[in-house]
């Protein structure tokens, strides 16, 4: 492998993990949405309210969207490099004689991702930046009831759920070659990472899959 394909696997892993670890924490504010509404709402506005005025959080923000536009842009060079050095679309790794649906998609899935996430930031992160909100009884910005009306649109939540059945897919590769890239991967820790990968990326794909389908079915009015 040339060196500078190796700097850019290297900005792919550590980018991708920043990732995973912010997917479990923004996964953990948003079982928020699941408490009875009365409650869920002062917590959920609160908690958006808490996020966006904390200058630590506002540091981390950039790391992440940094970390985001990176990933994204090395993932498109990479995919480059290899078409031009093989013809081929995606190089995977050779060193398991079977390669997997996934790892050999990890372009589309990662499109797949990328739409998602551009529809996301639109509908909530741009509403509760540069929206004009209605506050709730304690004077933040009603952000739960955005979520909460979308996710009542049946369409909607198909979206979410094929874009987060995606996400699960890439989580599980990305995982794996990241473990690689990074030389965590070892033929004695094999075993172990592959449960890892799996427990992690099943627990954050179902729990985000749960929340559309817990609010279209119990919210709906
Ligand atoms: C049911 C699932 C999800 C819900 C209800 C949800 C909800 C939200 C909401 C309300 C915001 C705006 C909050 C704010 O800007 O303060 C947000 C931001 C964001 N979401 Fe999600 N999200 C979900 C899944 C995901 C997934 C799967 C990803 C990644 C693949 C993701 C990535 C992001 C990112 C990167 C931001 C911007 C965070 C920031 O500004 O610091 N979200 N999400």
């Amino acid at each position: 492998m040339k060196q500078t394909t190796l700097i850019y696997k290297l900005v792919m892993a550590t980018t991708g993990l920043f990732l995973c670890f912010f997917l479990i924490i923004h996964l953990l504010g948003n079982l928020q949405l699941l408490s009875p509404p009365e409650l869920a709402r002062e917590q959920f506005n609160w908690y958006s309210h808490l996020l966006s005025g904390n200058i630590l959080i506002k540091i981390i923000s950039y790391v992440l969207y940094l970390s985001l536009i990176a990933h994204a842009v090395y993932a498109l060079i990479i995919t480059r490099v290899n078409i031009k050095a093989q013809g081929s679309k995606y190089v995977y790794d050779k060193r398991s004689k079977v390669s997997s649906w996934n790892s050999r998609n990890m372009g589309i899935l990662g499109t797949i991702i990328l739409i998602f996430l551009i529809i996301h930031f639109k509908d909530y992160w741009y509403v509760y930046k540069f929206g004009n909100l209605p506050l709730d009884a304690k004077g933040n910005k009603d952000l739960y009831t955005i979520v909460i009306t979308s996710f009542q649109q049946g369409w909607y939540v198909i979206l979410y759920e094929l874009s987060f059945i995606a996400l699960g897919f890439h989580l599980l590769h990305g995982f794996f070659s990241a473990s690689r890239t990074l030389g965590l991967y070892h033929r004695k820790y094999a075993v172990a990472i592959r449960v890892v990968g799996w427990i992690y990326s099943l627990a954050i794909t179902l729990g985000f899959m749960l929340i559309p389908i817990y609010i279209y079915f119990n919210l709906n009015s």
